[in-house]
């Protein structure tokens, strides 16, 4: 019968000095990407006895990892040109992908949300190697690796439904599995219909959020999974969807609308970098033929952006992007002139940001200046991403 998580205990038996593990053939594919360990598929028991007997001969499974890597590892069938339109979403979006930032979409029912996070990860740079065999090990134990699928070679997208549980969440259980936030580990965790989740949910997703990585303590055992994702959080803006649309009427209500946000802790959005209001396209929109940018080009630009970030945290651990800077880091990095103070002040002035949202800002023009190529944080970089605070500004449900 095969078994859950061979990945990593094969990996460990090389470790060890193993030559060879006889496992389950449902089982070898997902062994053999690990090389020099001979891996024997076999059938059942007296399979199992004629081969340890030398009765009879089976062949290693090889394969060869790095070829199915190359193939797959562009395989995303869901593209950015699909999305009619929506140019600034895009391109908030881009700017998401290239600095790490969690995101949260804003906006009425049909406006395209879920369509555009969906498309997240095909902007995303390629899987490396290394986080492919780790986000692989993570599905291994879960079991969730098909029979003939050996290395994950695209970043995972996960979407929990809004009754998900805790435990299905974050990871327990009486034999500790992985939960969603370390399935989506080097990928997306897409939380639709965020205001519907239970709040204690929510909660417990916070510590992770900020280590990247959960400890699930049960009885005598204590596991530790990765579990670093990019955060796309939808919402409406109210109970009834169309607060702030440009054509319909809200029918809900100030307090309704304020009630309805405040289903979301302070503490959750405060992790959530960039804020973007949806806004549907218009039908005429939706039936041009423009062509519109691939992903495959917009996926370049993430890429040169990132690069510039590995750079410049290379001396330091466990930050690897402009999201997961810390405050001495925003300092360090982010620093502005007298005049883009001046615009800061004045938009946190005259928009009533609220204080948590400076350091938020700075990030945020942080990636918006690398993806222009820009050493300094230009007063344009500023401007744009002080855009993308709307559920910050204290008159959002005014
Ligand atoms: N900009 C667009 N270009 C092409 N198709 C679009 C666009 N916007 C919306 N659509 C179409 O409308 C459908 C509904 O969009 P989607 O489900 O993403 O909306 P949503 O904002 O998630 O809505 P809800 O709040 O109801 O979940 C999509 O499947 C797609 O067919
Ligand atoms: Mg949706």
């Amino acid at each position: 019968m095969p078994i859950k998580g061979v990945l990593p205990i094969v990996l460990q038996a090389k470790k060890d000095g193993f030559q060879g593990i006889i496992l389950p053939k449902q089982n070898a594919e997902e062994a053999a990407i690990v090389e020099g360990i001979a891996v024997y598929p076999v059938e059942d028991l007296s399979d199992t006895c004629s081969f340890l007997l030398g009765i009879r001969q089976v062949a290693p499974l090889r394969i060869d990892v790095q070829e199915i890597f190359n193939q797959q590892v562009n395989g995303y069938e869901m593209d950015f040109s699909d999305v009619k339109g929506q140019e600034n979403i895009k391109r908030a979006l881009e700017i998401a992908a290239a600095g790490g930032h969690n995101v949260i979409l804003i906006g009425p029912p049909g406006s395209g949300k879920t369509m555009l996070a969906k498309r997240i990860p095909s902007i995303l740079p390629p899987l490396s190697m290394e986080e492919s065999l780790e986000t692989t090990k993570i599905h291994s134990v879960s079991g969730q690796l098909a029979a003939t699928e050996s290395l994950l070679t695209i970043r995972p997208f996960r979407s929990p439904h809004h009754t998900i549980s805790d435990v299905a969440l974050v990871g327990g259980g009486a034999n500790p599995q992985p939960g969603e936030i370390s399935l989506a580990h080097n990928g997306v965790l897409f939380l639709d219909e965020l205001p519907e989740f239970k709040r204690s949910v929510l909660e417990v997703m916070r510590q992770p959020l900020e280590s990247r990585s959960i400890t699930i303590s049960k009885a005598k055992i204590t596991v530790d999974y990765p579990a670093s994702f990019m955060l796309i959080a939808a919402m409406n803006p109210c109970p009834c969807g169309f607060y702030n649309h440009p054509s319909r009427n809200c029918t809900c209500g100030y307090i309704n609308v304020q009630k309805y946000l405040s289903r979301i802790s302070g503490p959750l959005l405060d992790r959530i970098d960039i804020h973007i209001e949806v806004t549907p396209v218009e039908f005429n929109e939706l039936t041009t033929v423009r062509a519109t940018e691939k992903s495959g080009s917009i996926r370049e630009r993430v890429i040169l952006a990132r690069r510039i970030q590995e750079q410049r945290f290379k001396d330091l651990e466990h930050i690897h992007s402009n999201a997961q800077m810390r405050v001495r880091n925003i300092r360090e990095y982010c620093l502005i002139d007298e005049i883009g103070k001046g615009l800061l002040k004045k938009a946190m002035d005259k928009l009533n940001l609220s204080s948590r949202a400076y350091d938020r800002i700075l990030k945020v023009a942080r990636t918006i200046a690398d993806l222009d190529n820009s050493v300094a944080i230009k007063i344009e970089h500023l401007a744009e991403a002080i855009q993308y605070r709307s559920l910050d500004r204290e008159n959002w449900t005014n």
